[in-house]
C-alpha cells in the first residue's frame, strides 16, 4: 500500500483528481469504479473543475458504482444514483449509457448482482476503484465479517453503519436495511484501488486497515492484498498510524517520473 498524507482533504481530493485525471487521460475508454458518501464530493468537484478548465474528456469513460440502497427509487434523494447525477454526472461528458449503478428496485436481487459482475467482466475491469472507508472499516457497503472473497451481493447494514448515514434520510430509523454493494473479491480485481479518508472518525478504520492484521472484522485490510492501492487522507485520518514519518518520506522523495 502507498499511505499519502495531505494536510487537509482539499489538498488530498486535488491529488487523488490528478490521479484519476492521469488514468483517464492515458487510456480515454478508462473504466472507473466510483464511491458516493461524503468522503468523495470535493474529489468529484475537482474532476468537474478538470473537465470544465483543461477538457478532461470523459466521453469514451465507463462507471461502475459500488453500491446502493434496497427498496429506493432513483429519484430518492437519497439514492446513490441520484448522488451520481447530482455531484459527477450531470457536470462532465460521460454518456449516461456508459454508467452504472446496482438496481436498489431490482425484483430479482441475486440475478442483478449476477449480471452487475457480468457488465463490469464485459466492460473489460475496473482499470481505478475509488473507496472511501466506514468507521467499522467497510468498503463499499462490505461490514464486518463479509467474505474476503465475496461478489456483488445484497448486504445488511450495521447498526453504527445506519448511525452514520442516519444525517442522510432524517432518523437512524429511516436509513434502509438492506444495501446491494460490490463484494470484496469484485474490488480486489480492480487493477487500481484509491482509498480516500478524511477526519479524526476514520483514523481507527485507517489504521486498522494500513497496519493491522489482515482480517474480515476490517474489510479495509484485505486492500493489504492489493498489488497497487494508494490510501490518500488528511493530517486527522492518519493520526492513529504509527509509521507516518515512513509514508510521508517515500512521498516526498518519489522519483520524478513517479510523482502525479
Ligand atoms: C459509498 C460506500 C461507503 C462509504 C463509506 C464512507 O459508496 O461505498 O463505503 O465510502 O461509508 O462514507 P462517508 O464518505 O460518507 O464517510
Amino acid at each position: 500500500m502507498e499511505v499519502i498524507i495531505l494536510p487537509s482533504p482539499e489538498e488530498a481530493s486535488k491529488v487523488a483528481a490528478r490521479l484519476v485525471a492521469r488514468v483517464v487521460r492515458d487510456k480515454p475508454t478508462a473504466v472507473l469504479g466510483l464511491a458516493t458518501g461524503s468522503t468523495p464530493l470535493r474529489l468529484y468537484r475537482e474532476l468537474i473543475a478538470l473537465h470544465q478548465a483543461d477538457q478532461l474528456d470523459f466521453s469514451k469513460t465507463s462507471t461502475f458504482n459500488l453500491d446502493e440502497y434496497v427498496g429506493l427509487a432513483t429519484d430518492r434523494p437519497q439514492s446513490y444514483a441520484h448522488f451520481m447525477q447530482e455531484n459527477l454526472f450531470n457536470h462532465v461528458n460521460i454518456p449516461p449509457d456508459q454508467t452504472h449503478i446496482p438496481d436498489g428496485m431490482a425484483a430479482n436481487v441475486p440475478g442483478h448482482c449476477a449480471e452487475y459482475e457480468r457488465a463490469i467482466q464485459k466492460a473489460g475491469g475496473i482499470d481505478l476503484q475509488v473507496l472511501g472507508i466506514g468507521s467499522d472499516g467497510h468498503i463499499g457497503f462490505n461490514e464486518p465479517v463479509s467474505s474476503l472473497s465475496s461478489r456483488t451481493r445484497i448486504k445488511t447494514l450495521t447498526r453504527r453503519t445506519r448511525a452514520d448515514n442516519a444525517p442522510y434520510f432524517g432518523s437512524e430509523d429511516a436509513v434502509p436495511h438492506h444495501v446491494i454493494t460490490m463484494g470484496i473479491g469484485t474490488i480486489m480485481e480492480s487493477r487500481g484501488i484509491l482509498l480516500m479518508a478524511f477526519g479524526e472518525k476514520k483514523a481507527d478504520a485507517i489504521a486498522k486497515t494500513v497496519e493491522g492484521p489482515l482480517t474480515a472484522l476490517v474489510p479495509g485490510s484485505a486492500l493489504q492484498m492489493h498489488v497497487n492501492a494508494k490510501v490518500i487522507i488528511d493530517e486527522a485520518a492518519a493520526s492513529k498510524l504509527t509509521r507516518t514519518d515512513y509514508y510521508k518520506w517515500v512521498y516526498d522523495n518519489k522519483p520524478d517520473w513517479q510523482k502525479f
